[in-house]
């Protein structure tokens, strides 16, 4: 798959099969995830692939109602970062520009890429108790829980546990903005 199939063929399924993710894989993302680039290389992120049953099952207790699809899911990745893992550029007229969690994000989105290539769904969300996937995890203390992201292969069959609309975003993408909203050329418009 080359990498503009890769970003089509992304998107954020709710609806998993229970198949293990093979192991070989997980190892394979760990590595490559070390490759995206970050401030003065501080490669501010750590995940944590959780994948046996009795973690995996302390991690979904943290899931929001709204993301009980989520149960289903054979993996899920926890995404952590903190601030002072990474820069921090100050300027006298301007909020200071904090960088880990774009480091962060940008280490994710390889892994998401690299899952999807594999043929898997990896879906992140930000809808959960953070203090109890930390806790299920080990997070040290300070350091955020800044995403899970749900992995696994897709199913057929839409999940039972999706609303309706959820239901709805299994077959089509939610829209987006127009390209020219989001990026210009040369200067941002008036
Ligand atoms: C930071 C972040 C948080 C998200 N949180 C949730 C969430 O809690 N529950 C959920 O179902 N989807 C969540 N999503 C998925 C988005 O809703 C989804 O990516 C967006 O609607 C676009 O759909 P697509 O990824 O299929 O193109 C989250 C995505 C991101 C990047």
């Amino acid at each position: 798959m080359e990498l503009k199939e890769a970003i089509d063929a992304r998107r954020a399924y709710r609806s998993f099969d229970p198949d293990p993710v093979p192991e070989t894989l997980v190892h394979d993302v760990m590595e490559r995830v070390r490759l995206a680039p970050s401030c003065f290389n501080n490669q501010p992120w750590r995940f944590v692939f959780v994948r046996s049953a009795g973690p995996l099952a302390a991690v979904k207790a943290a899931l929001s109602r709204g993301n009980a699809w989520a149960q289903a899911a054979p993996m899920i990745v926890a995404v952590l970062s903190r601030r002072d893992l990474d820069c921090v550029t100050e300027s006298p007229d301007r909020p200071a520009r904090e960088y880990f969690l774009f480091d962060t994000g940008m280490a994710t989105a390889y892994l998401q890429l690299l899952l999807t290539e594999a043929g898997l769904v990896a879906h992140p969300i930000a809808g959960y108790s953070e203090s109890t996937a930390a806790e299920a995890v080990g997070a040290p203390e300070g350091m955020s829980v800044v995403s899970l992201v749900i992995v696994g292969r897709r199913s057929a069959e839409p999940s039972p546990l999706l609303s309706e609309k959820q239901r709805a975003g299994e077959l089509v993408r939610p829209q987006r903005r127009p390209a020219d909203e989001l990026a210009c050329i040369d200067r941002y418009p008036a």
